[in-house]
C-alpha cells in the first residue's frame, strides 16, 4: 500500500506559523509518528508552496498510488487547477485540514476541490492526517 501525503502553501511553517491554530509540531516530526502508526504502509511526503508543483505531484502519483492525502492549504478555497488535477487522476484523494475551516472566516468555508475528493476530514489537528490514512485503508 502506497499513500502520498501532499501539503500545500505555508504548511512548511507548521509548528512556527499561528501555533494557536496549527499546533506546535512541525510536519516532519509528526510524519514519524504516522509512519510508526502504519508500519505496513509506504507513506511518502511532499510539500510545496507552488500550485503547479502540487499539480505535478498529483499527476506523478495519481495513477499508481493507492491514495493521496491532500492538504492544499489556501489553494483549497479557490484553485480550479487543483480541482481539475484531482479529477484527472484515478487515485482517490482525501482532502484534509488541520483546523476546522467551518469555524473560521467565511472564505474558508468553501472548498473548490471537495467535489472531486473521496471525502473531507478537518478540525482534528495533525490527527486529521491519521484519520485520512485510516479512511483510505478501510475504503471498500
Ligand atoms: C488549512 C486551512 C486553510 O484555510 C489554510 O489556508 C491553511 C491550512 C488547515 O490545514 O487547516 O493553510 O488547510
Amino acid at each position: 500500500m502506497r499513500i502520498q501525503i501532499i501539503n500545500g502553501p505555508n504548511l512548511n511553517l507548521l509548528g512556527v506559523r499561528e501555533p494557536e491554530i496549527y499546533g506546535r509540531h512541525g510536519f516532519e516530526e509528526y510524519l514519524q509518528v504516522l509512519r510508526d502508526t502504519f508500519p505496513d504502509v509506504q507513506l511518502d511526503y511532499y510539500q510545496s508552496n507552488v500550485e503547479g508543483e502540487l499539480i505535478n505531484k498529483i499527476h506523478e502519483v495519481g495513477f499508481d498510488y493507492d491514495g493521496i492525502v491532500l492538504n492544499a492549504g489556501a489553494y483549497t478555497h479557490y484553485s480550479i487547477a487543483l480541482l481539475d488535477a484531482i479529477k484527472g487522476v484515478s487515485t482517490p484523494v482525501i482532502e484534509v485540514h488541520i483546523s476546522n475551516v467551518h469555524k473560521r472566516e467565511e472564505f474558508r468555508h468553501h472548498s473548490a476541490i471537495s467535489s472531486a475528493c473521496l471525502g473531507v476530514i478537518c478540525g482534528f489537528g495533525l490527527d486529521s492526517y491519521r484519520l485520512a490514512v485510516d479512511a483510505l485503508l478501510h475504503k471498500k
